[in-house]
């Protein structure tokens, strides 16, 4: 620990510019964004999955389900702020496991990692995109939109194609389809005998045309690919006028999620609200799990330490101060969602903007929209500096390419790895569907909150002597009760979800043998 400390104090190079107020507004950046604006339609709803069975939703209880996440990621909070006050380096969970457990659990959860911010990013980003689009419908009267095809994934356009090909197998159900997507039911019989066909028929609604690029369908998400590559540039360019853009950006949304609240709450019908618990403690606890993505990011402010002025200080209020005014916007917010419409008729990927649609406001509803846009530009930007910095202190570590920690002579920022990181979220933006990204990072969150957990416990047994500006009130019950409660919300995950996960760590182990366990400078 000594060693990391000294050697992140020095000749790095990261300019020290953060205070408390920065920090708070970095952790809000991180934190109210896709979560709020799209995934709380599945907390409330849930979804029919894959093999046709439901994953119900928490319906009105979705404020329950909000609050249920609060107390789990509070307790986790507390434990990384105790471990980030006495050990102010870049890195986050993966400095602090690599000094509790020993190299290859750290680089387990650098890996793991990745998947918080990189996948965790991909999501918002196509959340954003879907944001984006409807921007562009409010502002236009309909008028203009990014083309069906340029804003969504290879999987789904080619599931769409496949949805189609079987379809064929059944001329009526064909023309249901085509009935569905143009307004007018053509003959079954004068149905054309390919995918390939049927889908054109698709193309007189313009939301279900998909063009083919030989015999592959063409899907990718152009906006969401944008923005991440934007904001890379942004990144390269330094983190001062970053800091000071996502303040900016914070306080517009924290402004537009109050006045959603303010112009919501007259139009409650608090019949909506019954029954409270349609799912019973099931939902609500399906919805905690899928929140949990609400409430990412306030561990984002650690991986900012080596750039605070006063660590010590300000890194445990950032993250506490981020997660209290979240969570009672996120409660208010919720309570006055399903206040408004119906929970079991919220549809679409921008649930606050459609709740205005509801209730005849349509100018609110466009401002929705912007506000959405704007909050989850601030999210995508916290993530992708937090992944950069997680790369360097890696790759300082000798478990990634050194490439990875050098920094920009003139801007002193870590390029190279901003530009990778830029580049592989924008691909993955147009490969992976937003139900894959979603669960992958809050399961790949919650495995490295767990283990944050328990490094609290580890570094006091093992090192009980160093100075903690922070202590976590209630140890060990604190870190106990933080790791069950993780996992309490790993179970409340569809369980396509695990395996997913563990075939990720088994990816990251391979690549350790075959590099980091011969390169690292431990070894
Ligand atoms: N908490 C972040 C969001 O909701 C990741 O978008």
């Amino acid at each position: 620990m000594d060693a990391a400390l000294r050697e992140s104090g020095h000749g790095t190079g990261l300019k020290k510019t953060l205070g408390a107020f920065d920090l708070t507004m970095l952790g809000v950046g991180a934190i109210i964004g896709a979560g709020l604006f799209s995934s709380i339609k599945e907390m409330i709803t849930g979804r029919t999955l894959g093999d046709g069975s439901l994953f119900v939703g928490a319906g009105p209880a979705v404020s329950l389900s909000f609050a249920l996440t609060a107390v789990a990621c509070g307790f986790a909070a507390l434990c990384y702020a105790e471990i980030a006050a006495m050990f102010p380096v870049a890195g986050s969970a993966y400095s602090y496991s690599y000094v509790a457990f020993g190299e290859l659990i750290a680089w387990i959860i650098g890996w793991d990692l990745l998947v918080e911010y990189a996948i965790g990013n991909v999501y918002v980003a196509q959340a954003w995109a879907d944001y984006f689009n409807a921007l562009l419908r409010g502002l236009s009267d309909g008028a203009w939109h990014v083309p069906d095809w340029l804003c969504t994934n290879f999987q789904t356009a080619t599931a769409r194609v496949a949805e189609a090909t079987s379809t064929l197998a059944d001329p009526a159900a064909a023309a249901d389809l085509v009935a569905k997507a143009t307004g007018a039911r053509p003959d079954p019989a004068a149905l054309a005998t390919s995918a390939r066909q049927v889908l054109d028929a698709f193309a007189a609604a313009p939301r279900v045309t998909l063009p083919f690029f030989g015999a592959a369908v063409l899907g990718v998400n152009l906006p969401a690919m944008a923005i991440t590559l934007l904001l890379t540039v942004l990144l390269v360019r330094g983190i001062r006028e970053s800091a000071r853009m996502n303040t900016a950006m914070v306080v517009l949304k924290v402004l537009l999620v109050g006045v959603f609240i303010a112009l919501g709450f007259g139009h409650v019908d608090p019949k909506n609200w019954q029954p409270f618990m349609p799912n019973g403690f099931t939902g609500v606890w399906h919805g905690a799990a899928l929140g949990f993505f609400a409430y990412i990011g306030f561990d984002a402010v650690s991986t900012s330490a080596e750039e605070c002025r006063n660590p010590q200080k300000d890194l445990p209020r950032g993250m506490i101060w981020s997660l209290v005014l979240c969570t009672v916007l996120y409660i208010a917010a919720a309570l006055v969602l399903t206040g408004i419409v119906p929970w079991d008729k919220l549809e679409g990927n921008d649930p606050l903007a459609m709740a205005f649609e509801h209730i005849g406001m349509t100018g609110a509803s466009t401002a929705m929209a912007f506000g959405a846009v704007v909050a989850m530009a601030a999210v995508l930007l916290v993530f992708q500096l937090g992944q950069t910095r997680i790369f360097y202190v890696m790759a300082r570590d000798g478990l990634l390419p050194k490439k990875f920690a050098s920094v920009h002579p003139r801007f002193q920022t870590p390029a190279f790895n901003t530009w990778v990181t830029g580049i592989v979220v924008a691909l993955s933006c147009s490969l992976l569907t937003p139900d894959q990204a979603i669960g992958l990072t809050n399961i790949g969150t919650l495995f490295a909150f767990v283990l944050v957990s328990i490094g609290v416990i580890v570094l006091r047994q093992r090192d009980p002597d160093r100075p903690r500006p922070f202590r976590v009130p209630g140890y060990p019950f604190t870190p106990i009760i933080s790791a069950l409660a993780c996992i309490g919300l790993i179970f409340g995950l569809e369980s396509s979800n695990w395996l997913r996960f563990v075939i990720w760590l088994a990816i990251g182990v391979f690549v350790y043998l075959i590099y980091g366990i011969r390169k690292s400078r431990l070894a």
